[in-house]
C-alpha cells in the first residue's frame, strides 16, 4: 500500500474521538492522549508556517550579493566598497619590469591605489621613467624556489602572491586583485563590480579565457589569470592557510591562476564569472562589446594596436582619455537607425563608430565581425561568443571611425569625435549609398556622463539609445541618451 493512499484514511483525531472511554483511568489517559495530539497539531501548523515565512533559515542556498554577515562587525567595515579597500598583487619579473611598467603606470595612481607588483629579485635600470608611476615593487618571499614544479618554475611564486600580499597585513583590505604586469586595469569599474558583492563573504571572481581552445586546455573553471581576478579577504584567509601544501600537489599545472583555482576547489568555492575581466581585448576589437562594464584588458604586446595608426601605448592612452570622462560608458555600444538613407550606426563609446549603409537589427549588430583569431593555436574560433564570418562583399563590410578627440561638456556631458579610416585593404564598395556614407569625416557623439555608480546599482542593465541630429560638414552628429521606457531598437519605422 502506498503511503498517499494511507493518508487519507489516516486521521489520529477521529479515531480517537471513537474510542470509547469506559473507566476513569482510561478517561485521564484519553484526555492527555487528546492534549497531545492538540500540541502535536499546534506545533506542525507552526512549523509550517515558520518555513514559509522565514524560508531562508531552514534551506540550503548559495550566498547571494548584498548578505549582511550575522556577527556584528565594526562600523567600517560595512560601508560601501571603494579603491582603498583592493590590495592589488601584480606578478611581474626582474627581466620585464622596466618594459611592462608602462601598463601600469597607465592605471596606477599612487594616491588611490594600493599594491606592489612582485618581482623575483632587483630590477635593474632605476632611471626608468614609467617605474616611477608604476605600483611599487617588493620581492617574493624566498621559499617559493623550494616548492615541485614541472614547467614553469615562477607560476609558483606568482601563485604565492597572494599569500605575500595577505601576510603583509594591511589594514581594511576586503579585496585581494590578482593580475599580470601586462594587465591594464579599470579601476573605477572594478570597484563598481567587488562593490555588489559582499566581501564578508567567500568570492572568487574572474573570467574565462575568450578561446574555448584555452578553457578546454586549463579549465571553465578558473579565473584566468592575464584579465585579473578578485579574493575576498575570508577566502583570501582560507587560501593562504592551505596554499603551500596545495601547491606541491598541484606542481604539474602550466600557470598560476590554475594552480590558485585547483586550491580554491579544495576550499569549494565556485568562480563567479563577470563580463568585463577580459583575457584578451579582441571581443571589442570590432567594436562589438558586451553590456557590462569594462574591467581590464590584457595580452596587449600580442596583438594589433588597438587603433590601427597609433603603437598600443598610444592607443590605451586614447582610450583611456575617454574613460576618464566617464568610467562606467567606456565602450558601451549604442545602435542608431537611419532609416532614410538605410544606415545602421554601432557606437562603442570612446573607440570605435561603425557605419553600415544596410539595415541591419540589433542581433547582428552586437555580434562581432570575425576579425581576430584565438590564442595560441591562431585559428578562427570557436570562441565564448558568437561571431560573423568576415564579409567578402565590401559593401556589407562598415565604415569605420575612431576615437580622436573626447572632452568635457559643462559639468556632466561628453562629447566624443570619430574619424573616418580608410576603406578595408583591398576591398572597396562602388555602389552610390556606400560613396555618400564614404563621404563622412567624422561622427560627433555627444552624452550625459552615467551615474558613477551605474554598474553598483544595476537597475538599468540595457544599452542606451541613440538620436541622429544630421550630416553638417561631412560631420554625422549623434546624441546618446536613456532610452525610453517603451523605446526598442528596431529597423521598422
Ligand atoms: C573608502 O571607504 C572608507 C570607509 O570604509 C573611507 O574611510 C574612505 O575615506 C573611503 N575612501 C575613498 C577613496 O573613498
Ligand atoms: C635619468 O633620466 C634623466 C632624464 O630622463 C636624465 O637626465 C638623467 O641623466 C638620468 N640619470 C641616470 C643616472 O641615468
Ligand atoms: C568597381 O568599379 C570598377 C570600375 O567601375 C570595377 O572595375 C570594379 O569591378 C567594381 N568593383 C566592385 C566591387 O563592384
Amino acid at each position: 500500500m502506498s503511503l498517499t493512499r494511507l493518508q487519507p484514511s489516516y486521521n489520529p483525531v477521529k479515531k480517537l474521538k471513537s474510542i470509547p472511554l469506559p473507566d476513569k483511568p482510561c478517561e485521564i489517559f484519553a484526555i492527555l492522549a487528546r492534549i497531545f495530539i492538540l500540541f502535536c497539531l499546534v506545533s506542525s501548523i507552526s512549523l509550517i508556517l515558520y518555513t514559509t515565512f522565514f524560508p531562508q533559515t531552514h534551506s540550503l542556498h548559495f550566498p547571494a550579493p548584498k548578505r549582511t554577515a550575522p556577527e556584528p562587525k565594526p562600523e567600517h567595515e560595512f560601508g560601501p566598497t571603494n579603491i582603498s579597500h583592493i590590495l592589488f598583487g601584480i606578478g611581474g619579473s626582474a627581466a620585464t619590469w622596466n618594459d611592462r611598467s608602462r601598463y601600469s603606470s597607465l592605471w596606477w595612481d599612487a594616491k588611490k591605489t594600493r599594491g606592489f607588483v612582485w618581482l623575483d629579485k632587483i630590477p635593474g635600470d632605476k632611471n626608468n621613467s614609467f617605474r616611477i608611476s608604476a605600483p611599487p615593487y617588493r620581492l617574493s618571499s624566498p621559499e617559493w624556489t623550494r616548492f615541485k614544479f614541472s614547467s614553469s618554475r615562477s607560476a609558483v611564486r606568482i601563485a604565492r602572491i597572494i599569500s605575500d600580499s595577505f601576510k603583509l597585513n594591511l589594514p581594511d583590505v576586503r579585496w585581494f586583485v590578482m593580475g599580470d604586469d601586462d594587465t591594464v586595469y579599470f579601476t573605477d569599474n572594478l570597484v563598481s563590480v567587488l562593490a555588489k558583492y559582499d566581501h564578508h563573504q567567500m568570492w572568487y571572481i574572474g573570467g574565462n579565457s575568450e578561446s574555448v581552445e584555452q578553457d578546454v586546455m586549463h579549465t571553465y573553471g578558473m579565473a584566468f589569470g592575464g584579465g585579473g581576478f578578485a579574493i575576498s579577504y575570508p577566502l583570501a584567509e582560507k587560501l593562504v592557510k592551505i596554499l603551500d601544501g596545495c601547491l606541491d600537489r598541484y606542481y604539474y599545472f602550466y600557470g598560476s591562476d590554475e594552480r590558485i583555482w585547483a586550491c580554491i576547489s579544495e576550499i569549494g568555492v565556485p568562480l563567479t564569472r563577470e563580463q568585463g575581466f577580459h583575457q584578451r581585448e579582441c571581443i571589442w576589437s570590432s567594436g562589438s562589446t558586451p553590456v557590462a562594464p569594462l574591467v581590464s584588458l590584457h595580452h596587449l604586446d600580442y596583438v594589433d594596436s588597438l587603433f590601427p595608426y597609433k603603437n598600443q601605448m598610444d592607443s590605451l592612452k586614447s582610450l583611456n582619455r575617454a574613460y576618464q570622462l566617464d568610467p562606467p560608458r567606456i565602450l558601451q555600444q549604442t545602435f542608431c537607425h537611419d532609416k532614410n538613407r538605410k544606415w545602421s550606426i554601432s557606437i562603442a563609446w570612446g573607440f570605435t563608430v561603425q557605419l553600415y549603409p544596410l539595415l541591419l537589427p540589433a542581433k547582428d549588430l552586437q555580434t562581432p565581425l570575425l576579425t581576430f583569431k584565438t590564442w595560441r593555436s591562431w585559428s578562427a574560433g570557436p570562441f565564448t561568443f558568437n561571431t560573423q564570418p568576415m564579409k567578402s562583399n565590401p559593401c556589407e563590410l562598415p565604415v569605420v571611425f575612431m576615437l580622436e578627440q573626447a572632452e568635457e561638456v559643462g559639468q556632466s556631458g561628453s562629447l566624443t569625435r570619430y574619424k573616418r579610416l580608410e576603406p578595408w585593404p583591398g576591398k572597396k564598395c562602388n555602389r552610390t549609398d556606400y560613396a555618400e556614407a564614404m563621404s563622412l569625416q567624422r561622427i560627433v557623439v555627444s552624452a550625459l556622463k552615467l551615474d558613477p555608480e551605474f554598474w553598483t546599482k544595476n537597475h538599468e542593465r540595457r544599452r542606451q539609445c541613440c538620436d541622429l541630429r544630421g550630416i553638417k560638414k561631412s560631420n554625422m552628429q549623434i546624441r546618446i541618451r536613456k532610452c525610453r521606457p517603451w523605446e526598442t531598437t528596431t529597423t521598422e519605422r
